[in-house]
Order: structure tokens, then sequence, then C-alpha cells
């Protein structure tokens, strides 16, 4: 049985921040949420979050997760302490098999494929995930005897000049045989420099039973990094944006800039895509062979087809687009919007739950909502669908090839049938019939002799 315990008590006073420290966003979600995500990698049989500080927010962030459990720990006593509040919760076989894995909800990038190298490390006993600092200070040091075995790990605030020396450091990640670990847990201490109940003396009663502690490595020097600040919050966010982009690159993506360069979510992406800088990208996003995204677009749960271009400042939130369409520039598709092959949408103009044909065009100034749009259409510039009353919802539904002049409102429920035509100005509270032209514009007048007012002196 694999237990994965995540200590998640500390104050994060250094966050300066209302919000618990695990509560923060890498990437556009919680810390806490990226740790439970490489751990459930793992496949454990339970994991086992220690809540102190903030305790009912980080819950209320995480209800509803059955395979999650909370344990609490008030006051916080240490590293060693907060494993001992979820000791009662830790599944057991009794055999070999079973150990315990603790993590950090507040080191949130270790990678599944480390701590499955951690695992086997470890044999039947324990095994520390350790690095090798060029500036250790502050971390528990690894010290080990003259065979190169671990024999303990000392804190810094407990070491002793020698031992300051050391650069191998503790990472904090390690992974114990679950009942012996309840044994050592109950023997520790806090007879030290801190007065706190240390996890890392496990280490020392480990050796002292006889049973030798291994060690493995990160593949990747940030994983290990912490957040202890804002500071080291974007750091850590610049740091792993940085390895999202790099990860495109390699897979052929352009980014014009892989330093101006968030994504939020995941992104898949086919050949030959190229992004211009300064896109966000959150959710899930896929953008298909030769797609192309301007500057400065933000881009949310979203199916981009193939060929279709997306100019700067566009905004597109829960859409679809079919291939070679064009987007924007300063164009806004929000939830729903479907948009169809070869259509255009241009500068502002808003598409709300509502599909545009193939070959469509929207190119200026339009909004669309709760409409079903056919083929080669033409939305002139200004066209509203008046589709709410204040208090319902009514959809449009203008068939293939109408041509819908500059400034027209569609009060809907209303309908426009095929090839027809709607002038300019037109507020169509009716049904257009198929083929013909439709107009509602008053009668032009033109006043003779009239002349402007002159101000009265
Ligand atoms: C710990 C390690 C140290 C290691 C370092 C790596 C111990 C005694 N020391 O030190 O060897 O080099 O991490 O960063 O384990 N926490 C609780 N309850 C507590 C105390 C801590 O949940 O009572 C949580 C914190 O929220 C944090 C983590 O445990 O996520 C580590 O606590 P922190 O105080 O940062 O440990 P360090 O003193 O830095
Ligand atoms: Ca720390």
């Amino acid at each position: 049985m694999l237990n994965i315990v995540i200590l998640a008590a500390g104050l994060g006073k250094r966050m300066q921040s209302d919000l618990p420290k695990v509560l923060h966003p890498l990437a556009g979600k919680p810390m806490l949420a990226h740790v439970l995500d490489n751990a459930r990698q793992l496949n454990p049989d339970r994991i086992i979050v220690v809540v102190g500080h903030g305790a009912d927010r980080v819950k209320t962030a995480f209800a509803g997760q059955p395979d999650l459990q909370f344990a609490l720990q008030i006051p916080q006593q240490g590293t060693g302490h907060a494993v001992q509040q979820a000791a009662s919760q830790l599944l057991e076989d009794g055999n070999a098999q079973d150990a315990t894995l603790v993590l950090y909800g507040d080191v949130p990038l270790v990678q599944a494929d480390t701590l499955q190298r951690l695992l086997q490390a470890r044999g039947q006993g324990m095994a520390v995930l350790t690095e090798t600092l060029a500036d250790p200070t502050g971390y528990g040091r690894i010290v080990r005897n003259e065979h190169g075995q671990v024999v303990r790990i000392v804190e810094h605030k407990d070491a002793s000049a020698a031992e300051h020396a050391i650069q191998e450091v503790n990472t904090g990640i390690l992974v114990a045989p679950t009942g012996k670990l309840k044994d050592w847990l109950a023997r520790i201490n806090n007879n030290n420099a801190q007065g706190e109940y240390y996890l890392t003396d496990t280490v020392g009663l480990s050796v002292h039973d006889g049973l030798p502690v291994h060690a493995a490595q990160p593949s990747a020097p940030w994983e290990t990094l912490g957040v202890n600040s804002r500071v080291q919050q974007a750091q850590l966010e610049r740091n792993w944006q940085g390895e999202q982009a790099r990860r495109l690159l390699e897979q052929g993506v352009t980014l014009a800039d892989p330093a101006r360069f968030d994504l939020r979510g995941s992104l898949v992406c086919g050949r030959d895509v190229y992004i211009d800088v300064g896109c966000v990208f959150e959710g899930n996003v896929e953008l298909a062979d030769g797609v192309r995204v301007g500057p400065h677009c933000v881009i949310k749960d979203a199916l981009v087809g193939a060929g279709t271009h997306i100019e700067a400042f566009s905004h597109i939130q829960e859409a679809a687009i079919a291939d070679q369409a064009h987007i924007g520039p300063y164009a806004r598709l929000r939830p729903g919007a479907n948009i169809g092959s070869q259509a255009h949408v241009g500068n502002f103009v808003e598409i709300k739950k509502s599909t545009l044909g193939q070959g469509s065009k929207a190119n200026h100034l339009a909004y669309i909502g709760d409409a079903q749009v056919g083929a080669r259409v033409n939305i002139g510039a200004g066209t509203i669908t008046c589709n709410y009353d204040g208090v319902n919802k009514f959809p449009t539904i203008i068939e293939d090839d109408v041509f819908i002049g500059s400034d027209t409102q569609l009060v809907a429920p209303v309908t426009v049938g095929k090839g027809a035509t709607l002038g300019a100005g037109t507020t169509l509270t009716k049904d257009a019939p198929a083929g013909q032209l439709t107009i509602s514009r008053a009668a032009q007048t033109t006043i003779e002799g009239w002349v402007r007012p002159v101000k009265k002196s």
C-alpha cells in the first residue's frame, strides 16, 4: 500500500497574504493542486493532506475529491509532528510494499518520474530526495559516513561548522516503510534548536535500527524549489513557464519569444503552429496544424482548426473555430461560439452561443448572441442581435446567403430567410422572407429653407 502525505499546515508568513500559502497559484492553479496531480500519477492507495493554518479554506478548495483525506495539525510543532497527525490514517497490508511518501504542499513542481525513482531507490527501506547546492544555507544537511552511506540529517540551526560545509541537502521529500515510520515518529523528540519534532530525525533512527537509508536526486533542479515568498512564487512561475515553452519548442511549435508565453493549463499543438508574444492559454486548448496566433491573445478552453489565423488582442473562451478561419484583431468569442470553416470574425465583434456557418463574415463591430447563422452570410458593421428582453433570451436564425446591411438590429425571436437582404439601419421585428429585400427606415426628407439657430445676445 502506498500512502502519500502532503504537508500543508505551515503559515507561509512571508507571503504576506490572507490566502493559505498552498492555495496561491502557479500557472493558474493552486500549488497544492500541482502536488496532487503529480502525486496521483503514482497511483497511491491514499493521499492525506495535513492542514493547519487556513485549514477550512484548504479543505473547501479541495472538497469533493474522494481520494483525498485530511489530517489537522494544530499547533504546528514541526514536520515530524505533522506526519504524526496523519499516522492513524495510513493504510497498511503488513508487507514490505507498504510505504509512505512525504511531499510538501509548497513544493509544487516535483515531477512523477523523480518520485518514481525515489520509490525505486528505497528498496524495502527509506529513501530521501537530496540535492547538492552551491549555497546550502538554511537546509538540512545530509550526513554520510566514510563509506558514503547516509547516517542522519542535521538541520542548519543544529549543525556544527563542519556540517555547515556539507553541500548535499535534504529537499524534504522522503519515503519510508509505513510501519517503521510510525514507530520512529513515536520515538523522536524536540530537543533541538527549534524545539520542533523533526521528520528528518527518522533518518537517524532508521540507520540506528540497521535499515540503510538511500538517496535519489531530482531530474531537474527546479523540481524541488519551494515557495516561501511572492518573489519565490514569481521565480518559480517563470521557471515553469520556461519549461513549458521549451517542451512546445521541442515539439516543433514556434514561439516568437519563449520568455513571453504563459500556459495555465494544457496546450496541444499540431505541426507548424506559430504563437506570437504575450499570449495566455488557459484550460484545455488545441491548435491544429498551421494555426497562427497573433500577439496578446487570451485563449481559454478552445479548439482551433487547421490553418486558422487569430490576429492580435483577440479573446476566446469556450469556443470552437473550424479550419482556415480568420479571427480578429480585437475579436471576442464567448462560450458557445462555433465558427465555421473559412469564416471571418473581425475587430470588435462579439459572438456568444452562436454558430457562424462556412465562409460567413462579420468583419466589424457586431454582437451576435443566441444565433444560428448559415453559410456565406455577410453581416454588416454595427449589426446587433437583440437577444435579451431583460428577462429571457431569444434565438435569431439567419439562413444561408443572407446579406445584412450595416447598423441592423434583429429583434429576436426572428428568422431571416435564405438569400434575403436587409437594408442598412433596419430594425427587424418580424421574419424577413427568403430572397427579398426587407428594409425598415423612415423616409428621408430635406427641410427647405431651414437655418441653424444662432446664439441670442
Ligand atoms: C525542512 C526540513 C529540512 C529541509 C527543508 C527543505 C525538517 C525538520 N527540515 O526544513 O531538512 O532541508 O525542509 O525545504 O523537516 N509543515 C507543516 N507543519 C509543521 C511544520 C512544517 O505542515 O509543523 C510544512 C510546511 O507548511 C512546509 C513543510 O512542512 O510545507 C516544510 O516546512 P518548513 O518549515 O519550510 O521546513 P524547513 O524548516 O524549511
Ligand atoms: Ca521551507
